[in-house]
């Protein structure tokens, strides 16, 4: 396990945006002991021509079960990917002490298995020993329904004592804050008030709030500052996951965003963001679709990228599926979702506008995070295996849109500054070693649209905790548990 490893002759990226430095760098048990020049005595790793960085960082991933049940993770390694903060969008494994799981979080691959407390998530986490290392947020929708099982209201005010307390332990238990879905079942019901009332416990303790707000799409400026109030009354860090403006008709509305987050943070509340490098979106059609009222605009734009009753329709277009049916897309929609596993169907969206998600990507606040949904048997979003390479390889290398070490930057040191996670996240003596080396002018995610379940090239070798975990597609698992800051603890 123990090992001393050099990278000889790698320019050096160390994470905080600097501009690359040509050293070489060695790993004695899970540390970086030296940046400069090593001497002989080390297992070589010739790095010549190639980047050396810090491991990039998931700051939003569905990874609660994979961790547990696909250990070997290889659709984050081989992307360069060392950690990944699972609990996003308000669903998590833990802590579920209801007999109920929250609203429809089975979407999200979080039926089974489900722990009572975070402490026993993050001990099966550490027995399952993954490839990656794993930070867990507290999802508002196991406080809901821990606490009110499948009931969707409003809790009293003895209930939202207790999801208080609930919310208390979690972070005791090593959590690094709170996420909300407020789109989803049961989440989209709580007020302002009852949600700033449990981030102020992620403020007390300098952790962060993260949040899948409202609406990404005709209610977008509300849901922004909405989430701005909640910063503002719990003085907590808020950090919206996948910044979007969805829909045709909201394009150009994160000019505005731009500018509420800029105005906000003028004024004390640390606001920022999350964004994945790709102009559609993936989630549960169930979610999507109100048989009331269905959005034929988003239908017109949607395909499907998994559908356990009918998987001949994987990787097609809805509207193309429902002429070919002679149909019109709602009914054919109503079909799908009704048959047995129907409502495990989960879509692509093409909803978003290159200019927005450009101008995100580019934001000085700015971090890069997934939100990939582990479904391994269909053809998921390729956002799953391809999105730092993408960064890399498209938004830095073809397009030009950021330099270099300022994405890695976003990837890496930013990253776990934001979300509290200690001694990574840079290249310097003595921080533990969770490392990628990697051929700037190659990087390319494989992935696609049409076939999403391939590994990119150009990630050469990625050291988690100081262990080569991945080179040359082989993999091997030195993942642990992240808390956060110790000096954070309360
Ligand atoms: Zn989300
Ligand atoms: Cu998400």
């Amino acid at each position: 396990m123990s090992e001393r490893l050099v990278f000889r002759d790698v320019r050096v990226l160390d994470g905080t945006g600097a501009p690359p430095l040509a050293a070489d760098v060695s790993i004695v048990g899970e540390r970086i002991e030296r940046v400069g020049s090593v001497p002989s005595g080390y297992q070589e790793i010739d790095g010549r021509g190639r980047y050396l960085t810090p491991g990039f960082v998931d700051v939003h991933s569905h990874d609660d079960a994979a961790v547990l049940t696909l250990p070997d993770l290889e659709f984050k390694l081989s992307q360069g990917c060392t950690s990944v903060v699972v609990g996003n969008c308000g669903f998590g494994l833990s802590p579920l002490t209801g007999a109920e799981p929250p609203g429809n979080a089975s979407l999200f691959g979080v039926e089974r298995p489900r722990f009572a407390r975070v402490r026993d998530y993050l001990s099966a986490v550490t027995s399952a020993r993954p490839a990656v290392n794993v930070a867990t947020l507290v999802g508002h929708a196991n406080l809901l329904s821990s606490v009110l099982g499948a009931e969707e209201r409003s809790p009293s005010r003895e209930e939202r004592a207790a999801m208080r307390s609930l919310l208390a332990s979690a972070l005791e238990d090593g959590a690094v804050g709170l996420s909300t879905g407020l789109i989803y079942r049961p989440g989209r019901s709580a007020t302002l008030e009852e949600l700033a009332e449990l981030a102020a416990l992620c403020g007390e303790r300098d952790l962060i709030y993260t949040t899948h707000i409202r609406s990404e799409s005709d209610r977008l400026l509300p849901a922004v500052e909405e989430a701005i109030e909640i910063g503002r009354l719990a003085r907590c860090r808020v950090q919206i996951s996948h910044h979007k403006a969805s829909g045709k008709r909201n394009w150009g509305k994160t000019l505005q965003t731009h500018a509420r987050f800029a105005a906000a943070r003028a004024q004390g509340v640390d606001i920022a963001f999350d964004v994945y490098p790709y102009t559609a979106g993936s989630g549960p059609l169930v979610e999507y679709f109100d048989p009331a009222r269905p959005d034929l605009d988003l239908l017109e734009v949607s395909r499907i990228a998994s559908c356990p009753p009918f998987p001949e329709l994987e990787g097609r277009m809805l509207v193309e599926l429902a002429a070919e049916a002679a149909t019109d897309v709602p009914t054919f929609v109503t079909r799908i979702l009704a048959a047995p596993g129907g409502e495990r169907t989960l879509c692509i969206t093409f909803t978003m506008g290159d200019e927005d998600l450009e101008r995100n990507l580019s934001h000085p606040h700015a971090l890069i995070g997934s939100d990939g949904l582990v479904d391994l048997s269909g053809k998921p979003h390729p956002r799953l295996f391809g999105t730092f390479p993408r960064v890399l390889g498209h938004y830095v290398r073809e397009r030009g849109l950021l330099a270099l070490p300022e994405a890695i930057r976003k990837m890496t040191h930013a990253s776990c500054e934001r979300f509290g996670l200690e001694e990574r996240g840079r290249i310097a003596e003595g921080m533990i070693a969770d490392l990628v080396l990697f051929d700037a002018d190659t990087v390319t995610p494989r992935a696609s649209y049409d076939d999403p379940k391939r590994t990119p090239s150009g990630i050469e070798c990625v050291v988690v905790n100081g262990a080569m975990a991945y080179r040359s597609g082989a993999i091997s698992r030195a993942g642990r548990v992240l808390g956060p800051r110790r000096a954070a603890r309360v």
